[in-house]
C-alpha cells in the first residue's frame, strides 16, 4: 500500500481515480483549496504553491489533474488567464515545494492532446513536435513545469490526456441529451480526428505509470483508435440507439463558443499512444462502439 496525493480530487477523472485507488488498497490525499481538515485532505494553495509539508511528506506519489476547465464554455480574457495560471505557474509552484521533500514523490501530472494543435489527418505520438496557439502554448508551459522535481531526480511523466468519455461529467454527460433528442450530428465537416480514452482505461493508466518503475517523461494517454468526428457521432447514435443526421455548422460553432470551438470541438488530433504499449499497457476499451456500448450501460463505470 502506498500513499498518493490526487490534486483535481473532486473533478470527474479525479473522482474515477481516487475510488479506484482506494479500492486497491492505497491512502489517497486530496489536495484541498480551502478548507482542509477532513483527515484525507491536504491544504493546497495554487497561487502560492503553498502545501501542507508535514502531511505531504508521508507522500509516495502525487496525481496532478487540477485546472480551471478548458471545455466549460467561451474563453473570455479572464477565463483565458485562469486556464493558464492554474496549468504552468500553479503546476511549477506545486513542484516547487514537492522538490522541497526530503524524499521527492513520484509524479504523475495532466497534459492534453491540445499539446498538438489543429493537425487534420497527420498521425501523431509523443514524439511529435508541439503545435502552435492558446492550447499548446499552455499544454507546454504545464509541462516544463515539473523541472523542479525532475531536477531532484524524481520519476515524472506527462500524460496527454485526450477527450476522456465516462458516465457522470466530461464531453460525454454534455453529449447524449442532444443524442437521445435526436438533435445530436457531426461537428463542422466531421472530418477532424478525435483522440479519445474510456474513464476506465484512463484511471488504469494512470495507475500503470504510478506503479512502473522506470516510466518517465511523455506518454499520450489515449485509446490506440482515434476517430473522425463523423465516426464518433455515428457510433455514439448507435450505442443510444438513434440516428445522428442533424451537422452541427461549424460558423454557429464559432458563434457560440468563439475560440473555444476552433480549438476544442473542430480541432483535429490523430493521435496514438505508442510509449504506453510500448510499455505493455492493455486498453480494456480500445475500440469507440464498444466503449461507448459499455460505459452508457454502465459496465466500464464500475470498475472506476
Ligand atoms: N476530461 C477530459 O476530457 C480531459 C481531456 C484532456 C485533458 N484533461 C485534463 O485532465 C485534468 C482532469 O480533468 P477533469 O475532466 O477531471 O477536469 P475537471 O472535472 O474540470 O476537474 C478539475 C479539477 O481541478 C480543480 N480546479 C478547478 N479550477 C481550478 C483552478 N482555477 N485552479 C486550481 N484547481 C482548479 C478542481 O478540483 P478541486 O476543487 O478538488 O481543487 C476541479 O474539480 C485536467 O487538468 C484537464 O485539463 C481532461
Amino acid at each position: 500500500m502506498t500513499t498518493i496525493g490526487i490534486t483535481g480530487a473532486s473533478g470527474f477523472v479525479g473522482t474515477a481515480l481516487a475510488a479506484r485507488l482506494r479500492n486497491s488498497g492505497h491512502d489517497v490525499l486530496r489536495f484541498v483549496r480551502g478548507d482542509a481538515t477532513a483527515v484525507d485532505a491536504i491544504r493546497w494553495e495554487p497561487a502560492t504553491g503553498s502545501i501542507d509539508m508535514a502531511k505531504a511528506a508521508t507522500l509516495d506519489a502525487v496525481v496532478h489533474l487540477a485546472g480551471e476547465n478548458v471545455a466549460a464554455g467561451r474563453w473570455s480574457a479572464p477565463r483565458m488567464q485562469a486556464i493558464r495560471d492554474s496549468r504552468g505557474p500553479a503546476t511549477e509552484k506545486l513542484c516547487r515545494s514537492l522538490a522541497a521533500l526530503r524524499r521527492p514523490p513520484v509524479l504523475v501530472s495532466a497534459s492534453a492532446i491540445g499539446f498538438y494543435g489543429h493537425r487534420g489527418d497527420e498521425v501523431l505520438d509523443e514524439g511529435s513536435a508541439p503545435g502552435s496557439g492558446f492550447l499548446p502554448e499552455v499544454a507546454v508551459a504545464w509541462e516544463r513545469a515539473t523541472a523542479p522535481l525532475e531536477a531532484r531526480a524524481a520519476r515524472v511523466c506527462h500524460l496527454r490526456i485526450g477527450m476522456v468519455l465516462g458516465k457522470g461529467g466530461g464531453a460525454l454527460d454534455k453529449m447524449v441529451l442532444p443524442f437521445r433528442l435526436g438533435l445530436g450530428g457531426p461537428l463542422g465537416t466531421g472530418k477532424q480526428w478525435t483522440s479519445w480514452i474510456a474513464l476506465d482505461d484512463l484511471c488504469s493508466a494512470i495507475v500503470f505509470l504510478l506503479e512502473d518503475q522506470v516510466a518517465r517523461g511523455d506518454f499520450l494517454g489515449v485509446s490506440p483508435q482515434p476517430v473522425t468526428n463523423r465516426d464518433f457521432t455515428k457510433a455514439l447514435a448507435a450505442a443510444l440507439h438513434r440516428i445522428a443526421v442533424l451537422p452541427v455548422p461549424a460558423f454557429a460553432l464559432r458563434l457560440l463558443f468563439g475560440e473555444m470551438a476552433e480549438a476544442v470541438l473542430l480541432g483535429s488530433q490523430r493521435a496514438v499512444p505508442r510509449r504506453l504499449l510500448e510499455a505493455g499497457f492493455q486498453f480494456a476499451h480500445p475500440e469507440i462502439g464498444a466503449a461507448l456500448r459499455s460505459i452508457l450501460s454502465g459496465s466500464a463505470a464500475a470498475r472506476s
